[in-house]
């Protein structure tokens, strides 16, 4: 049986939104907005000789690339790693390859993973602070960062909009983290989705959340109207079927006429046209899916540096 070992207090690491005091993500979205003014072709010296290994044991394009992307405007290097071509694929264990690579005494691991809560658990016990990149159905947290800095660019409050979040929810760690965060800054939301994939234990998440199955009364006087994808892959069984998804909880110009006349369109993307959306409104005006790719730059060039910080905390007091 693989182990790790305990190697003292655990370092500041990002693994949800759930725990992070508000204050926290106050400053986190402060320090994303001061980035996202900073040009990008300006590197930084902010993260000079730290090392970033960016470890994806699922498939990524925006999270990735703009850790990677945020890293080296900070001045830090980067390792990327992904499962197929690592030594998982020789059989070594999720625990093994993590002890391996804290060996090499890299300053943050990136990690995403299918399983619910691994980041949670590896953090346990390594030194080494992690950020996730997203676990299994639980948690996407720089996600739900980057989605409230979209929204506060246009809307300036997150308190008291009514924010739809509509698709396969249970599904999905985007929807966990943006109830969290959504639901701590007075956000009303309204949830709906097919009824195998969101029930009513979903609203006592956070306050402020209920649910409805109707999308033409979830997207009623909306501000925000976030949409979802459809993850086939976590989805053992056929919980709804994939070719009637879209007449029932698929956004069309006709739906984002009942929102509020200013309401704004997300999407965590990759979209699937014609199926969770037209490309009539994911190439609308309304849509803000491209600030969104945009603003994760910027969020997790702030998520680098704030665990970074914490550990230059550490090694002042330690001298
Ligand atoms: N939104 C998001 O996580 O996209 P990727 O899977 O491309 O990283």
């Amino acid at each position: 049986m693989p182990t790790l070992l305990s190697r003292g207090p655990s370092p500041r690491s990002l693994l949800g939104i759930e725990h992070l005091q508000r204050p926290e993500i106050e400053r986190l979205l402060e320090r994303g907005t001061h980035y996202k003014s900073v040009p990008p072709f300006m590197k930084l010296d902010t993260l000079r000789g730290r090392s970033i290994v960016n470890l994806f044991f699922e498939p990524s394009t925006r999270t990735r690339t703009s850790f990677e992307i945020a890293a080296k405007r900070l001045g830090a290097d980067t390792i990327d790693i992904q499962a197929l071509g690592s030594s998982l694929s020789k059989g070594e264990s999720l625990v093994d390859t993590l002890n391996t690579l804290a060996a090499m005494n890299p300053d943050i691991i990136v990690m995403r993973h299918s399983a619910s809560g691994a980041p949670h658990f590896l953090s346990r016990y390594l030194s080494t602070p992690m950020i996730n990149a997203g676990d299994g159905r639980h948690e996407h947290p720089t996600q739900a960062l980057l989605d409230a800095l979209t929204i506060l660019e246009v809307k300036g409050t997150l308190e008291g909009l009514r924010v739809a979040i509509i698709g396969d929810i249970s599904h999905s760690r985007v929807a966990r983290s943006n109830i969290h965060l959504l639901g701590s800054f007075g956000a009303d939301i309204v949830l709906c989705g097919p009824a195998t994939t969101v029930s009513e234990n979903m609203t006592r998440l956070a306050p402020g959340v209920s649910l409805t199955y109707d999308m033409r009364e979830a997207v009623r006087d909306a501000d925000v109207v976030m949409m979802l994808r459809v993850q086939l892959e976590r989805q053992n069984v056929e919980v709804f079927p994939k070719n009637e998804y879209f007449r029932y909880f698929g956004l069309t110009l006709e739906h984002v006429q009942l929102a509020k006349q200013e309401a704004i369109v997300l999407h965590p993307g990759p979209i699937n046209r014609g199926r969770e959306i037209t490309s009539e409104v994911a190439d609308s005006q309304r849509s803000m899916i491209l600030s969104q790719v945009e603003n994760g730059v910027a969020i997790r060039m702030a998520v680098l540096e704030w665990v970074c910080s914490e550990q230059d905390g550490r090694k002042r007091c330690a001298s």
